[in-house]
C-alpha cells in the first residue's frame, strides 16, 4: 500500500499543507487522525476547515466529541479521545456517510465504527518543532486524492 510522507517545520506549514489539501476532498470523504497529546491534529483540522471556506473559529472538540462547520463542503470534527467504549452508538454511521468531511482524532479508539475506505493520517513528533505526517489512503477515492495532490503538490 502506497503511503506519503510530509514533513511539516512549523504549526504554520502543517495549517498550510491541510489547508491545500482540502480543495481535493470530495462529498463523504472519512480523515482518521492519530498522533500523541500535541502532534498537530487539531492544527491540521483547522487548516482543513479554512481549506474548505469555514470562516468560524474549530477549536478542541474533547468536550463535545463532534462538531459541526458550515462551509463549501460540511465540516463535522470529531475527537473521541473521552469515548470510552469503542462501539459507544454516537450516529457516527450518519456523520460517515453524509455528504460532509469528517475528520476524526483518535479514530482507533471507534475503530470498529469506521468506514473501510478513508484516509488515515499519523503524526509524529520529529526533531525540533518538526512533525511528520504519514498519509494512507484506503481505496480507489483516496488513493487518487493522494496521488493528484502530491502530483500536484510536489514535496521537495
Ligand atoms: N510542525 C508543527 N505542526 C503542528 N503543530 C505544531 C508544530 N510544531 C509545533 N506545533 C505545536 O504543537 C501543538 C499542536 O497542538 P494540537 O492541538 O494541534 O495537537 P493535537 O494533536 O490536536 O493534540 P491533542 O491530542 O491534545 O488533541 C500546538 O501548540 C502547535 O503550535
Ligand atoms: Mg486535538
Amino acid at each position: 500500500m502506497t503511503s506519503y510522507t510530509f514533513i511539516s517545520k512549523s504549526p504554520n506549514e502543517t495549517h498550510a499543507f491541510s489547508k491545500r489539501l482540502a480543495g481535493y476532498l470530495f462529498p463523504g470523504t472519512v480523515i482518521t487522525l492519530e498522533g500523541d497529546l500535541g502532534a498537530g491534529k487539531t492544527t491540521f483540522t483547522k487548516g482543513l476547515a479554512e481549506g474548505l471556506g469555514i470562516t468560524r473559529t474549530v477549536n478542541s472538540p474533547t468536550f463535545t466529541i463532534i462538531k459541526e462547520y458550515e462551509g463549501r463542503l460540511k465540516l463535522y470534527h470529531m475527537d473521541v479521545y473521552r469515548v470510552e467504549d469503542e462501539f459507544e452508538e454516537l450516529g457516527f454511521d450518519e456523520y460517515f456517510s453524509s455528504d460532509g468531511v469528517s475528520v476524526v482524532e483518535w479514530a482507533h479508539l471507534i475503530e470498529g465504527q469506521l468506514p473501510d475506505q478513508r484516509l488515515d493520517i499519523q503524526l509524529y513528533h520529529a526533531e525540533n518543532q518538526a512533525r511528520r505526517l504519514e498519509l494512507k489512503p484506503v481505496g480507489r477515492k483516496y488513493e487518487q486524492i493522494c496521488e493528484v495532490f502530491f502530483h500536484e503538490n510536489p514535496i521537495d
